[in-house]
């Protein structure tokens, strides 16, 4: 018997951020003008994403991605795109690996680390504009 979030089976909203992936950065880094990068690759699979932020006032306005990572990861992180926009850099902070997989109706249960990626970069861009720039 198939149990939920442990077979393949990807949920409509999977697939729709698969094949409509939001907020993908095409082309160059050139194309958006960001305030910080993050990068994170994953320990389990050699992934890497790329998460590019805008921070006005204190909150991220504009959020870009890129990623070598597969279609969990692409389908996560254009989620994660969706939900950080218009947060306060604490609030999207504050989100989790299981807030995207909430949103995304579930991933299967061993594509959950995919999710991890997107999130970690966004973790990893909000630092570095800390470190860099300071609140604004
Ligand atoms: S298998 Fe590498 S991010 Fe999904």
């Amino acid at each position: 018997m198939v149990q939920e979030g442990q077979d393949w089976i990807y949920s409509e909203t999977v697939k729709d951020h698969f094949l409509n992936p939001r907020n993908f950065l095409m082309g160059d880094e050139a194309n958006f003008e960001y305030d910080a990068m993050g990068l994170v690759g994953n320990p389990i699979c050699g992934d890497q994403m790329k998460v590019y932020i805008k921070v006005r006032d204190g909150k991220i306005v504009d959020v870009k991605w890129k990623t070598y990572g597969c279609a969990s990861a692409i389908a996560s992180t254009s989620a994660l795109s969706e939900i950080a926009k218009g947060k306060t850099l604490d609030e999207a902070l504050e989100i989790k690996a299981e807030d995207i997989d909430d949103y995304l109706g579930k991933l299967p249960k061993h594509k959950f680390h995919c999710s991890v990626l997107g999130h970690d970069a966004l973790k990893d861009a909000i630092e570095k504009y800390r470190e860099k720039d300071g609140e604004k």
